[in-house]
């Protein structure tokens, strides 16, 4: 019952996981393009368990985002408006 449970969230947050996903932050909110993130790695890369909202402070917002832009060598690392942009 829990594995029916779980494989049922994880299809509603196939289906409905935003594309677009505007991060709110005083010094400028963040677009992250979810769907292109997406197409690039596994829920996983990023998600622990089930897929969905994740909990963010700006220390782990920063761990996960630049963490992965530094491993990578790709993505916005150094200027902190190509992440915020002030409305
Ligand atoms: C790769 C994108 C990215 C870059 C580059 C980046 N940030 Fe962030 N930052 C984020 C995200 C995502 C959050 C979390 C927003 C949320 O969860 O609502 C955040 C949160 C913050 C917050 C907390 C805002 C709040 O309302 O609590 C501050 C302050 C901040 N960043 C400052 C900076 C500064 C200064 C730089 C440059 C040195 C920078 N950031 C570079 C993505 C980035
Ligand atoms: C590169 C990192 C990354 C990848 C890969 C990723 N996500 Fe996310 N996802 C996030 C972040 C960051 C949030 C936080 C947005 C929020 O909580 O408002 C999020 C939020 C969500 C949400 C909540 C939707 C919302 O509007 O808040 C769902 C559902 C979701 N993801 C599903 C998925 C699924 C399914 C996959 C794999 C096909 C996936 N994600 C892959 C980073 C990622
Ligand atoms: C698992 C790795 C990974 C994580 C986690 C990740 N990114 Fe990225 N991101 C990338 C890569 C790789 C690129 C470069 C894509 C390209 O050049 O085609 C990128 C590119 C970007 C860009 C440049 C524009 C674009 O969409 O191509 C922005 C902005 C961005 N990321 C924001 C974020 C934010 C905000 C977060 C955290 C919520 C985040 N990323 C988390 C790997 C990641």
């Amino acid at each position: 019952m829990r594995e029916l449970l779980g494989a049922i969230v994880i299809l509603l947050a196939v289906a409905f996981g935003a594309e677009a996903i505007n991060l709110k932050a005083y010094n400028g909110n963040v677009d992250f393009d979810h769907m292109g993130h997406r197409k690039k790695f596994g829920c996983s890369d990023c998600h622990e368990g089930p897929p969905r909202y994740i909990e963010r402070t700006k220390d782990s917002a920063h761990k996960l985002c630049l963490g992965c832009h530094k491993k990578m060598g790709a993505g916005p690392v150094v200027h902190c408006s190509d992440c915020h942009k002030p409305a």
